[in-house]
Protein backbone atom coordinates (compact mmCIF):
# COMPACT_ATOMS: atom_id res chain seq x y z
CA UNK A 1 0.00 0.00 0.00
CA UNK A 2 2.79 2.52 1.21
CA UNK A 3 4.72 1.83 -2.55
CA UNK A 4 1.53 2.50 -4.02
CA UNK A 5 1.21 5.88 -2.64
CA UNK A 6 4.36 6.46 -3.22
CA UNK A 7 4.42 5.88 -7.04
CA UNK A 8 0.86 8.23 -6.81
CA UNK A 9 2.72 11.09 -5.19
CA UNK A 10 5.55 10.88 -7.57
CA UNK A 11 3.71 10.69 -10.29
CA UNK A 12 1.67 13.73 -9.40
CA UNK A 13 4.83 15.33 -9.05
CA UNK A 14 6.28 14.24 -12.72
CA UNK A 15 3.38 16.11 -13.91
CA UNK A 16 4.52 19.90 -12.40
CA UNK A 17 7.64 19.30 -14.87
CA UNK A 18 7.53 22.17 -17.62
CA UNK A 19 9.86 21.94 -20.53
CA UNK A 20 13.56 23.61 -20.10
CA UNK A 21 13.26 23.42 -16.33
CA UNK A 22 16.48 22.62 -14.32
CA UNK A 23 15.74 20.64 -11.31
CA UNK A 24 16.96 19.24 -8.45
CA UNK A 25 16.53 15.54 -7.60
CA UNK A 26 15.84 14.30 -4.49
CA UNK A 27 16.43 10.32 -2.92
CA UNK A 28 14.78 7.59 -1.94
CA UNK A 29 11.98 5.18 -3.33
CA UNK A 30 9.49 7.61 -3.55
CA UNK A 31 11.37 9.84 -5.50
CA UNK A 32 11.79 6.31 -7.87
CA UNK A 33 8.68 6.88 -8.83
CA UNK A 34 8.92 10.15 -9.85
CA UNK A 35 11.76 9.88 -12.17
CA UNK A 36 10.71 6.60 -13.23
CA UNK A 37 7.21 9.15 -14.69
CA UNK A 38 9.93 11.62 -15.55
CA UNK A 39 12.17 9.49 -17.67
CA UNK A 40 8.91 8.63 -19.81
CA UNK A 41 7.95 12.48 -20.26
CA UNK A 42 12.06 12.94 -21.22
CA UNK A 43 11.73 9.59 -23.78
CA UNK A 44 8.41 11.38 -25.10
CA UNK A 45 11.06 14.18 -26.16
CA UNK A 46 10.81 16.44 -22.90
CA UNK A 47 14.12 18.49 -22.77
CA UNK A 48 14.96 18.84 -18.97
CA UNK A 49 18.21 18.94 -16.90
CA UNK A 50 18.72 18.34 -13.26
CA UNK A 51 21.07 17.94 -10.15
CA UNK A 52 21.36 14.32 -8.53
CA UNK A 53 20.87 14.56 -4.56
CA UNK A 54 22.71 11.43 -4.60
CA UNK A 55 24.80 8.51 -6.27
CA UNK A 56 21.71 6.56 -6.00
CA UNK A 57 19.52 8.86 -7.77
CA UNK A 58 22.97 9.86 -10.38
CA UNK A 59 22.68 6.25 -11.20
CA UNK A 60 18.84 6.09 -11.67
CA UNK A 61 18.62 8.84 -14.18
CA UNK A 62 21.59 7.14 -15.99
CA UNK A 63 19.34 4.71 -16.78
CA UNK A 64 16.50 6.56 -17.35
CA UNK A 65 17.74 9.00 -19.83
CA UNK A 66 17.62 12.01 -17.59
CA UNK A 67 20.43 14.50 -18.33
CA UNK A 68 22.32 15.54 -15.13
CA UNK A 69 23.86 18.77 -14.57
CA UNK A 70 26.96 19.94 -12.46
CA UNK A 71 26.06 21.55 -9.09
CA UNK A 72 28.82 23.83 -9.96
CA UNK A 73 27.55 25.02 -13.10
CA UNK A 74 24.00 26.29 -11.74
CA UNK A 75 23.04 29.36 -9.35
CA UNK A 76 20.00 28.22 -8.84
CA UNK A 77 17.09 25.49 -9.89
CA UNK A 78 13.81 25.76 -10.46
CA UNK A 79 12.09 23.42 -9.09
CA UNK A 80 13.23 20.23 -6.57
CA UNK A 81 11.43 17.16 -5.96
CA UNK A 82 12.51 15.37 -2.95
CA UNK A 83 10.94 12.94 -0.35
CA UNK A 84 10.88 13.27 3.83
CA UNK A 85 10.86 10.91 6.45
CA UNK A 86 8.69 12.73 8.53
CA UNK A 87 6.66 16.30 7.70
CA UNK A 88 4.49 18.41 10.12
CA UNK A 89 1.57 20.52 9.42
CA UNK A 90 4.26 23.20 9.46
CA UNK A 91 5.77 21.60 6.61
CA UNK A 92 8.57 21.27 8.79
CA UNK A 93 10.51 17.72 7.96
CA UNK A 94 13.16 15.05 9.13
CA UNK A 95 15.15 14.18 6.45
CA UNK A 96 18.31 12.07 5.30
CA UNK A 97 16.40 8.37 6.07
CA UNK A 98 18.28 7.31 2.49
CA UNK A 99 21.57 9.54 3.88
CA UNK A 100 21.30 12.34 1.24
CA UNK A 101 20.33 14.79 3.81
CA UNK A 102 23.48 17.23 3.12
CA UNK A 103 23.05 17.59 -0.41
CA UNK A 104 19.52 17.37 -0.57
CA UNK A 105 19.56 20.43 2.06
CA UNK A 106 22.44 22.48 -0.64
CA UNK A 107 20.23 21.55 -3.50
CA UNK A 108 16.70 22.95 -2.05
CA UNK A 109 18.18 25.96 -0.73
CA UNK A 110 19.05 26.81 -4.62
CA UNK A 111 15.68 26.27 -5.71
CA UNK A 112 12.55 28.27 -6.27
CA UNK A 113 10.30 25.64 -5.22
CA UNK A 114 10.77 22.84 -3.59
CA UNK A 115 8.19 20.14 -3.76
CA UNK A 116 8.11 16.94 -1.18
CA UNK A 117 6.28 13.63 -2.59
CA UNK A 118 5.33 11.48 0.91
CA UNK A 119 2.92 8.35 1.21
CA UNK A 120 0.30 9.01 3.77
CA UNK A 121 2.59 7.65 6.88
CA UNK A 122 5.09 10.33 6.29
CA UNK A 123 2.39 13.33 7.48
CA UNK A 124 2.63 13.61 11.26
CA UNK A 125 1.21 15.92 13.87
CA UNK A 126 4.78 16.09 15.71
CA UNK A 127 8.13 15.30 14.42
CA UNK A 128 10.28 13.03 16.53
CA UNK A 129 8.90 9.72 15.71
CA UNK A 130 11.46 8.77 13.37
CA UNK A 131 14.92 9.79 14.72
CA UNK A 132 16.76 12.58 13.12
CA UNK A 133 20.16 11.56 10.86
CA UNK A 134 23.01 13.58 11.89
CA UNK A 135 26.13 13.84 9.39
CA UNK A 136 29.08 13.90 10.88
CA UNK A 137 33.02 13.82 10.02
CA UNK A 138 34.32 10.81 10.54
CA UNK A 139 37.23 11.83 12.80
CA UNK A 140 36.19 12.19 16.66
CA UNK A 141 32.51 11.41 15.80
CA UNK A 142 32.33 10.20 19.46
CA UNK A 143 32.90 13.61 20.28
CA UNK A 144 29.46 14.65 18.87
CA UNK A 145 27.86 11.89 20.59
CA UNK A 146 28.79 12.61 23.99
CA UNK A 147 27.79 15.71 23.34
CA UNK A 148 24.35 14.91 21.98
CA UNK A 149 24.32 11.94 25.48
CA UNK A 150 25.08 15.22 27.36
CA UNK A 151 21.28 16.94 25.90
CA UNK A 152 19.64 13.52 27.04
CA UNK A 153 20.03 12.32 23.00
CA UNK A 154 20.77 8.87 22.26
CA UNK A 155 22.81 8.88 19.04
CA UNK A 156 23.40 5.68 17.07
CA UNK A 157 26.25 5.09 14.42
CA UNK A 158 24.35 4.42 11.46
CA UNK A 159 26.34 0.55 10.10
CA UNK A 160 26.27 -0.50 6.69
CA UNK A 161 27.23 -4.62 7.59
CA UNK A 162 29.28 -4.80 9.54
CA UNK A 163 31.23 -1.35 8.75
CA UNK A 164 29.91 2.19 9.61
CA UNK A 165 27.81 3.29 6.72
CA UNK A 166 29.64 6.41 5.26
CA UNK A 167 27.66 9.30 2.89
CA UNK A 168 28.55 10.47 -0.73
CA UNK A 169 30.65 13.12 0.86
CA UNK A 170 32.63 10.43 2.61
CA UNK A 171 31.36 11.18 6.27
CA UNK A 172 29.51 9.02 8.92
CA UNK A 173 25.80 9.65 9.83
CA UNK A 174 24.03 9.52 13.51
CA UNK A 175 20.56 8.47 13.60
CA UNK A 176 19.40 10.55 17.01
CA UNK A 177 16.33 9.33 18.98
CA UNK A 178 15.38 12.92 20.36
CA UNK A 179 11.42 11.73 21.12
CA UNK A 180 8.73 14.23 19.95
CA UNK A 181 9.75 17.49 19.27
CA UNK A 182 8.73 20.64 21.08
CA UNK A 183 10.66 23.23 19.26
CA UNK A 184 13.03 22.02 16.28
CA UNK A 185 13.99 25.30 15.26
CA UNK A 186 16.25 25.41 18.43
CA UNK A 187 17.47 21.94 18.43
CA UNK A 188 18.47 22.09 14.51
CA UNK A 189 20.83 25.16 15.49
CA UNK A 190 22.26 23.64 18.86
CA UNK A 191 22.49 20.42 16.72
CA UNK A 192 24.06 22.03 13.97
CA UNK A 193 26.70 24.62 16.47
CA UNK A 194 28.65 21.48 17.22
CA UNK A 195 31.92 20.73 16.41
CA UNK A 196 31.96 17.86 13.98
CA UNK A 197 28.73 18.01 12.93
CA UNK A 198 28.06 18.65 9.30
CA UNK A 199 24.29 19.04 8.89
CA UNK A 200 21.37 17.70 10.48
CA UNK A 201 18.43 16.21 9.10
CA UNK A 202 15.89 18.72 10.57
CA UNK A 203 14.59 20.63 7.65
CA UNK A 204 12.78 23.92 8.94
CA UNK A 205 12.09 26.13 6.01
CA UNK A 206 12.48 24.28 2.96
CA UNK A 207 9.18 22.97 1.78
CA UNK A 208 6.66 24.77 -1.02
CA UNK A 209 4.59 22.27 -2.01
CA UNK A 210 3.36 19.14 -0.45
CA UNK A 211 2.01 16.05 -2.29
CA UNK A 212 0.60 13.36 -0.91
CA UNK A 213 0.28 10.15 -2.38
CA UNK A 214 -3.17 7.95 -1.04
CA UNK A 215 -4.66 5.04 -2.25
CA UNK A 216 -7.72 7.51 -3.87
CA UNK A 217 -4.69 9.88 -5.38
CA UNK A 218 -2.38 12.29 -4.70
CA UNK A 219 -3.20 15.39 -2.07
CA UNK A 220 -1.57 18.52 -2.71
CA UNK A 221 -1.06 21.30 0.04
CA UNK A 222 0.96 24.61 -0.54
CA UNK A 223 2.40 26.63 2.17
C1 LIG B 1 17.06 10.63 1.77
C2 LIG B 1 15.79 11.23 2.22
C3 LIG B 1 14.55 10.65 1.65
O1 LIG B 1 13.87 11.64 0.98
C4 LIG B 1 13.71 10.09 2.76
O2 LIG B 1 14.48 9.14 3.46
C5 LIG B 1 12.44 9.43 2.23
O3 LIG B 1 12.75 8.27 1.53
P1 LIG B 1 11.63 7.30 0.96
O4 LIG B 1 10.91 8.05 -0.11
O5 LIG B 1 12.41 6.11 0.45
O6 LIG B 1 10.71 6.92 2.10
O7 LIG B 1 15.72 12.16 2.97
O8 LIG B 1 18.16 11.21 2.42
Amino acid sequence: MRNREKKVAGEAAAALVEEGMTLGLGTGSTVAFFLDALGERVRGGMNVRGVPTSEQTAAVCHARGIALLDIHSVDRLDLTIDGADEIDPRFRMIKGGGGALLREKIVAEISERVVIVVDSAKVVEWLGAFPVPVEVVRFGCQHVQRHLAGMGIAAKLRSNGDAPYTTDNGHYILDCAMGLLDEPEGLAARVKAMTGVVECGLFMNHCHTLIIGTETGAIVRTK
